[in-house]
C-alpha cells in the first residue's frame, strides 16, 4: 500500500473507531458488536505499525477506554487500569508465548481465565473496610461510583485479615438471567430494551440514583490486586488471598506450564460459554509470576505479560422454515426468518431478523435455505450467511408483500431509505404508533407508557385511541398480564398528571404532520388555547413565523376530521387542559377589541385581523360599547359613524401601524 493510501485509510478507520467508541463508552449504545470493534482497532493498529509516521498520540489505539463523564466525581487511579492486547487466532497466541520465552528464558507459568464482558472497576479498602470504588474511565482517571457499588451484594463491605491498604480490580457485570428478567420488565413498562448485559451493567452503574442501581442486581467478580501492603509472589497467590479475605466471586483460573498448553483450556471455555452466569467475550492468558511481570513491563496501552484471546460471536446453521413480514410500531415491515430452533449463546433461537428487502436481495435468502444465524452479544439474532450448496430444488426469491399483512393497505418504500412502510391510517400498527407517540417524551410525557404497555392495553381492548387513556381504571389495568396493582396505580397517576401538560405538549402529542414539539410550542405562544387555534384562519396561521401554508393545511385538515373532533371532545370531557402554558409572545393588545371598517391601503381585512390577534387582541365585526378601537380606511361607512357617536377612538391606517411598531 502506498503511504498516501495508508494515511487515508488510517484516518477513515480512526474516525470510525472514534464514533463507535463514543457510542459504546459514552452512550452505552453500541451499533456494532465488540468483536467487529476489536477487529477494526486491530486493522488500524496493523496499519499504524506498518506506517508509524501516521501514528498520533490521540489515536484510539493509544487510548484505553472512554473519557470519564462529568456526572460523577473524578478519581485518579493510583495504579492505572491498563487494557489488554487482543489476539484473534492460535498463531497470534503462540507468538505471544514466543515473545515471552525470548525475553524470559527459564520456567514460566501462565493462567487462563474467562474474560468477562462487563465494566472494569477498581475498589479500594482501607483497614479492611470498603472505602471507595471507581470506574476505569480512560485508565488514569475514572468516576467515583462508590454509592452504586455499595448496592452490589458480591462486594464485601468488610474483609477478613486484609492488608491495611488494598486496591482490587474486577468486573461489574449483570448475570445473564438477571439481564433477561430486566428486559422483560422493561418491555412491560414500555421502556427501550437494553442491547446486552454489558450495556445494562454500565448503564446501571452510572445511574445517579443508587436506589435505581440497586434494583438492577449487579454482580462483581474480582481478578487482580492493583496495590496491597502485603507481598505476593504470584497472581495465583493473590487470587487465593482474595478468596480468603472474603470476596465471594474471584475469577476462576487454571495454571499451565506454557502458552501452548493453554490452548485447550481456552477452547473449552469458549465451548462452554453458555454455562457461565456472565457473558464473556474471550479468555485472558496471564503470566503468573509477579516478578516476571515486572521484568516485562507494559507498552503505552497494555501489559506485555498478558493477552486477551477473543472468541468470534457464536454462529450456527439452521433451516429457514418461513419468512414473515412483521409490521412494527412505526408501520415498517421487517422480514424475519422463522428457523428450526437452535441453541445459541445460551438461548433457544427460532427467529432471526433479515433486516430489510435490500439485505434479503443481497444474500438472496429464500424459504428452504440453510442459513447461518449469529448472535453477536445483541438481543436479536440475525441471518449472516446462506449455504447455497444446500439449497433445495424449486425455491424462489423472497419479496416483501406489496400490501400490509395487518390491514391490507399499500406498502411503500421510504423515499430516503431501505424501509418499507404501511400507508394505512387505520392500520392497527399505526394506531399503536399514534398512541405511543401521544404518551412519548415529545408528547404528553406519560411515565411508564411506552410501546409495550400501549400494546398490552390495546390488545386487552382497554383503549383504541389516545383519548381512551383518560378513562382507564386502575383495576382493569392491574388485571393485565405482568402488570400488577402497584404499576397499574403508578400508570394511572402518570396519566392523571399529564392532564395539566398544557397546549404545546397536547398539540405535539396529536402527531399532526409537520407539527412537532417545536412548532407546537410556537403555536402555543401565539394562541391562548387549542380552541383559539382551531378558530384561526388559514391566513392567520401562515402569518406565524415557521408555520407555512403546508403546515397550516395539515392543521386545518386535522381539525376538520370527525375522528379528531371526537378525540378533542373526549379529552376535554376528561379534564385535559387545552390552555397554553407558554408565554404568549407579545400581548400588547391583550383584552382589546378592534373593529375594522372601510378599505385599508396596505393590508387586506384578513391580514389586519391576523396582526391584531398576533398581539393578543380580538377583531370583531360590529361596533359596540365594548369596542376599544375602530380602524377606519377609505370609504368607511356606518361603523365609523357609530364609533363616533359612542366616543370610541378611531384610528387611521397609519396610526394603527404605529401601534404595531
Ligand atoms: S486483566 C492489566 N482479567 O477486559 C490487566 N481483565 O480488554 C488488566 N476483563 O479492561 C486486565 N475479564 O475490563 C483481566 N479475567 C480478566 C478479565 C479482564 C474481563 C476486562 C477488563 C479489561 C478488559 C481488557
Amino acid at each position: 500500500m502506498e503511504a498516501n493510501e495508508a494515511k487515508e485509510k488510517i484516518e477513515a478507520l480512526r474516525a470510525q473507531a472514534e464514533e463507535h467508541a463514543r457510542r459504546y463508552y459514552d452512550e452505552d449504545a453500541p451499533t456494532i458488536s465488540d468483536f467487529e470493534y476489536d477487529r477494526l482497532l486491530r486493522e488500524l493498529l496493523d496499519l499504524e505499525n506498518a506506517f508509524p509516521q501516521f501514528i498520533t498520540p490521540d489515536s484510539p489505539t493509544r487510548r484505553v477506554g472512554g473519557r470519564p463523564s462529568d456526572k460523577f466525581a473524578p478519581v485518579r487511579h493510583e495504579v492505572p487500569l491498563e487494557s489488554l492486547t487482543d489476539v484473534f487466532s492460535t498463531e497470534e497466541l503462540l507468538a505471544f508465548g514466543e515473545r515471552i520465552a525470548e525475553a524470559l528464558p527459564g520456567d514460566r507459568q501462565f493462567d487462563v481465565e474467562p474474560k468477562i464482558d462487563g465494566l472494569s472497576i477498581a475498589v479500594e479498602y482501607r483497614g479492611g473496610v470498603f472505602w471507595r470504588g471507581a470506574t476505569r474511565g480512560d485508565g488514569q482517571t475514572g468516576e467515583d461510583v462508590t454509592e452504586n457499588l455499595r448496592t452490589i451484594r458480591s462486594l464485601p463491605r468488610k474483609l477478613d485479615n486484609a492488608p491495611e491498604r488494598l486496591i482490587v480490580r474486577g468486573e461489574v457485570f449483570m448475570a445473564k438471567d438477571t439481564f433477561a428478567a430486566l428486559n422483560r420488565e422493561r418491555e412491560i413498562r414500555g421502556e427501550p430494551l437494553l442491547a446486552n448485559p454489558r450495556n445494562a451493567a454500565a448503564g446501571s452503574l452510572r445511574q445517579l440514583d443508587p436506589a435505581v442501581a440497586a434494583e438492577r442486581r449487579l454482580d462483581l467478580i474480582v481478578y487482580n490486586i492493583q496495590l496491597a501492603s502485603r507481598d505476593y509472589a504470584s497472581h495465583a497467590e493473590t487470587l487465593e488471598d482474595l478468596k480468603a479475605m472474603g470476596f465471594p466471586k474471584v475469577i476462576p483460573y487454571r495454571l499451565y506450564g506454557s502458552v501452548a498448553e493453554c490452548v485447550e483450556r481456552i477452547a473449552w471455555i469458549g465451548e462452554h460459554r453458555d454455562e457461565f452466569e456472565y457473558e464473556m467475550d474471550g479468555a485472558v492468558i496471564k503470566l503468573n509470576s509477579l516478578a516476571q511481570r515486572q521484568a516485562l513491563g507494559s507498552t503505552a496501552k497494555a501489559p506485555r505479560w498478558a493477552v486477551a484471546y477473543k472468541y468470534p460471536p457464536e454462529k450456527k446453521p439452521s433451516r429457514v422454515l418461513d419468512i414473515v413480514a412483521q409490521v412494527g410500531r412505526t408501520g415498517v415491515l421487517t422480514p424475519k426468518a422463522v428457523v428450526e430452533p437452535i441453541r445459541l449463546a445460551g438461548t433457544t433461537v427460532s427467529n432471526a431478523t433479515l433486516h430489510n428487502q435490500d439485505f434479503i436481495d443481497k444474500l438472496d435468502i429464500r424459504v428452504g435455505d440453510t442459513v447461518w444465524v449469529q448472535k453477536a452479544g445483541e438481543i436479536i439474532p440475525e441471518v449472516v450467511e446462506v449455504d447455497r450448496a444446500r439449497r433445495p430444488e424449486g425455491t424462489e426469491p423472497y419479496r416483501l408483500p406489496a400490501v400490509c399483512p395487518e390491514c391490507g393497505s399499500p406498502v411503500v418504500r421510504d423515499p430516503d431509505g431501505a424501509a418499507m412502510r404501511c400507508t394505512g391510517a387505520e392500520c392497527p400498527a399505526q394506531q399503536l404508533r399514534a398512541i405511543t407517540h401521544f404518551a412519548s417524551r415529545d408528547g404528553m410525557d406519560i411515565d411508564g407508557l411506552g410501546p409495550a404497555a400501549v400494546e398490552g392495553l390495546v390488545n386487552a381492548g382497554l383503549i383504541s385511541t389516545a383519548a381512551d387513556l383518560y378513562y382507564l381504571e386502575a383495576q382493569s389495568v392491574a388485571a393485565l398480564e405482568r402488570m400488577g396493582k402497584k404499576s397499574a396505580e403508578n400508570l394511572i397517576a402518570a396519566i392523571e398528571r399529564s392532564k395539566s401538560q398544557g397546549m404545546a405538549r397536547l398539540l405535539s402529542a396529536f402527531g399532526i404532520r409537520q407539527v412537532g414539539a417545536a412548532a407546537a410550542r410556537t403555536l402555543a405562544r401565539r394562541f391562548p388555547n387549542i380552541g383559539a387555534l382551531e378558530e384561526a384562519s388559514f391566513f392567520e396561521l401562515t402569518e406565524i413565523p415557521d408555520v407555512g401554508p403546508v403546515t397550516a393545511q395539515y392543521l386545518a385538515d386535522w381539525f376538520a376530521s370527525p375522528q379528531s373532533q371526537h378525540q378533542l371532545r373526549l379529552l376535554r370531557e376528561a379534564g385535559v387542559s387545552f390552555d397554553s402554558r407558554e408565554e404568549i409572545a407579545d400581548t400588547r393588545f391583550a383584552g382589546k377589541t378592534f373593529v375594522l371598517t372601510g378599505t385599508l391601503a396596505r393590508h387586506t381585512r384578513d391580514e389586519a385581523k391576523a396582526l391584531i390577534e398576533r398581539f393578543g387582541g380580538k377583531a370583531s365585526g360590529s361596533v359596540s360599547k365594548k369596542t376599544d378601537y375602530v380602524v377606519a380606511g377609505e370609504a368607511a361607512g356606518s361603523k365609523l359613524t357609530k364609533a363616533q357617536s359612542l366616543g370610541i377612538p378611531v384610528l387611521s391606517e397609519e396610526e394603527f401601524e404605529a401601534m404595531l411598531e
